[in-house]
């Protein structure tokens, strides 16, 4: 079993409810947590964070961290935010209604960027992973997992898509198959270079033009 295909599919609150209820907790929420190491004070985003379930996950580990949700569907974000207050974690997480393609966060903030299940419904990769590498430290991580049968679905083909994370100005990524149950993963790890491909010296009369600075929403 695994999550909704469909790319770009409007995520109204008839199927965030749907989502929710089926999919909310999936082990593909939670594996790739665990599968990684995790500074108490580490500064995340999770992007495309529907429930808000892997965040929860994580206040545990990073109980002094910055932990903050993006999410573009109105309903799906209402649904994270009420999960997370019932559960008491309301101070703990920061959530914003806003896409992968603007992130509403300041360069250079984030130790880790998460996107499960959420790549393949970005409408633009090539700009989101633009604003991945904006708002990542030097050598922040990218945490990509995407389930092995919407990749099929999709046509996306791994390989494929760790060269278009190298082409983007990721170093060399690292990829795993996770398995939990009836559950199944890839995790793709992707760091941004300590000196970025955007940051390094240009030769004389090379110099780029400075990227603009994004106000951040706090
Ligand atoms: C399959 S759900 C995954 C939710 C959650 N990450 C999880 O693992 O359960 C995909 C999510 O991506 C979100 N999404 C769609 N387009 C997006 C975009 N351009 N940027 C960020 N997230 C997007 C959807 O609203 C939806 O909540």
């Amino acid at each position: 079993m695994s999550s909704p295909t469909k790319p770009n599919e409007p995520w109204d609150e008839s199927t965030a409810n749907w989502y929710a209820t089926h999919y909310g907790d999936w082990p593909t929420t939670c594996m790739p947590i665990q599968a990684e190491t995790w500074r108490p004070d580490e500064a995340l985003v999770d992007i495309g964070c529907g429930t808000g379930s892997s965040l929860r996950h994580l206040t545990a580990l990073c109980p002094q961290g910055r932990l903050v949700g993006i999410e573009p569907s109105p309903a799906m974000l209402a649904i994270a935010q009420q999960q997370t207050q019932q559960l008491g974690l309301g101070a703990r997480i920061e959530f914003y209604c806003a896409a992968a393609e603007a992130l509403p966060l300041a360069d250079a903030s984030m130790d880790s960027v998460l996107a499960f299940s959420s790549f393949h419904h970005w409408q633009d990769a090539a700009l989101g992973l633009r604003e991945v590498l904006r708002v990542l430290k030097p050598n922040g991580r990218l945490l990509l997992s995407e389930e092995p049968e919407i990749l099929r679905l999709h046509g996306i083909i791994l390989e494929s898509l760790q060269q278009q994370l190298q082409a983007a100005g990721f170093s060399p990524p690292t990829q795993r198959l996770l398995t939990q149950d009836a559950a199944a993963c890839h995790l793709i790890v992707a760091r941004k270079p300590a000196l970025g491909v955007l940051d390094k010296p240009q030769p004389p009369g090379h110099e780029s033009a400075p990227a603009p600075h994004t106000q951040e929403a706090r």
